[in-house]
């Protein structure tokens, strides 16, 4: 029988949880100063507590992003990376929720110590740009607090080299999804075309509800025309979606970002979530939404908080502060274009079914419709 080698049976809880290091590494500054600031033991460890739960979201992501970047991602995957994105959602919310304890500081009680942390700033938590930029967030389409200096000059050249190859490699979730997207089969077959079928569903409900307003007794003929002239909007919007030229170019203006491909498969997904093969894909889509959310969830939170520790006075890493961090709430977004999807949705009652044959190949091995191809 195989002797299991001692030193691995039996592990003391401090020193399996490294205890020594962790609970020596709060360091007062006030304290060493000789002016002790009761507050500043709270702040160190409410951003030690971050930085871990940073740890365990790239953990996950990175573990995420392999599971995508294969040629097929099997169902037994699939679930495996929906039940991540679902710990990251947990831990998120505990991030903001976090802020709730950080408030218990007053902003006196801040400023007892705030200048003691100069010219330290969450511009240097590079756990949290490697988030950013695991998510999806580029350099190009990221705010930035001065046009002369990089988000990187933060960072030592090796921590530098790391992010900018994750880039440059499409190593990210947006660009793992994308490639997962575009390869979705059955949008185009020798008798489906997926874009056919849902346009003249769209237009349909477009007519339908035109239809209702030109009837409708209590519009006046200027509330028509005004409700008329916003549904054609959105149907010239579909429109140049779906039209892969016009698509380019809202790509181009940075309205869109993902691929057309992929754009065309999310709303596949989103349209006919409950065929089997397509719970998962889309309950994964959701939960890409909820993660974005909660990440801009989690900049609003910290900008108000900011503003009322310290109003509108300048960070200690010398952006405008409060006025900064607000913008980043919808600028730094990274999975807009699957929130813009919803635009595109119809009613249940209208998505037209699908073929037989599409659904069966959709239907695992349970569909019991006409095997007829139709
Ligand atoms: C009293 C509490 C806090 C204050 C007053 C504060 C203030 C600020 C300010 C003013 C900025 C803008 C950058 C600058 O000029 O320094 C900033 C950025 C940042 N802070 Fe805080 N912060 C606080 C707590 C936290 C906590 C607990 C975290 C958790 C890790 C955090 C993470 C960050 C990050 C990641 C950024 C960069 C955000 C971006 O560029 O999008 N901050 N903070």
């Amino acid at each position: 029988m195989k002797t299991i080698d001692k030193k691995y049976v039996s592990v003391h809880y401090s020193k399996y949880l490294q205890l020594d290091k962790i609970l020596s590494a709060q360091h007062l500054r006030s304290v060493e100063i000789g002016k002790p600031a009761h507050d500043e033991m709270l702040f160190i460890i409410v951003h030690q507590v971050y930085e871990l739960w940073f740890k365990q979201i790239n953990y996950e992501l990175y573990s995420i992003i392999d599971d995508l970047n294969v040629p097929f991602v099997p169902e037994e995957k699939l679930l495996h990376i929906v039940q991540r994105q679902e710990r990251i959602i947990e831990i998120l919310k505990l991030a903001v929720q976090q802020i709730h304890l950080l408030e218990t500081m007053t902003p006196l009680d801040f400023l007892e110590f705030r200048n003691l942390l100069l010219p330290a700033s969450g511009f240097q938590s590079f756990q949290f740009r490697e988030f950013e930029v695991l998510l999806g967030l580029r350099e190009g389409d990221r705010l930035t607090y001065k046009s002369d200096t990089r988000y990187l000059s933060e960072f030592n050249p090796e921590q530098q080299a790391h992010l900018e190859k994750l880039e440059s490699e499409g190593h990210t979730l947006f660009d793992a999804i994308e490639r997962w997207l575009e390869r979705t089969p059955f949008l185009q077959t020798e008798s489906f075309s997926f874009v056919e079928h849902y346009r003249k569903a769209a237009n349909a409900m477009f007519d339908e509800e035109i239809a209702n307003i030109r009837s409708c007794e209590t519009l006046s003929p200027e509330q028509k025309q005004q409700r008329i002239g916003m549904l054609e909007t959105t149907r010239t919007y579909i429109e140049q979606v779906l039209d892969p030229h016009h698509y380019e170019q809202l790509r181009q203006k940075k309205i869109m970002r993902l691929s057309y491909k992929a754009v065309i498969a999310a709303l596949f997904i989103h349209l006919y979530r409950e065929e089997p093969l397509l719970q998962l894909p889309y309950r994964l889509l959701s939960r890409l939404m909820d993660i974005d959310e909660l990440l801009t969830l989690w900049r609003y939170r910290h900008a108000q908080m900011v503003l009322r520790m310290i109003g509108r006075k300048v960070g200690t890493g010398g952006s405008s502060g409060y006025d900064y961090l607000v913008q980043t709430v919808q600028h730094n977004q990274v999975f807009a274009d699957f929130h813009n999807l919803a635009t595109m949705l119809i009613p249940r009652s209208q998505v037209p079914p699908l073929p037989n044959a599409v659904k069966r190949k959709l239907g695992f091995h349970y569909f019991n419709g006409d095997d007829v191809e139709d």
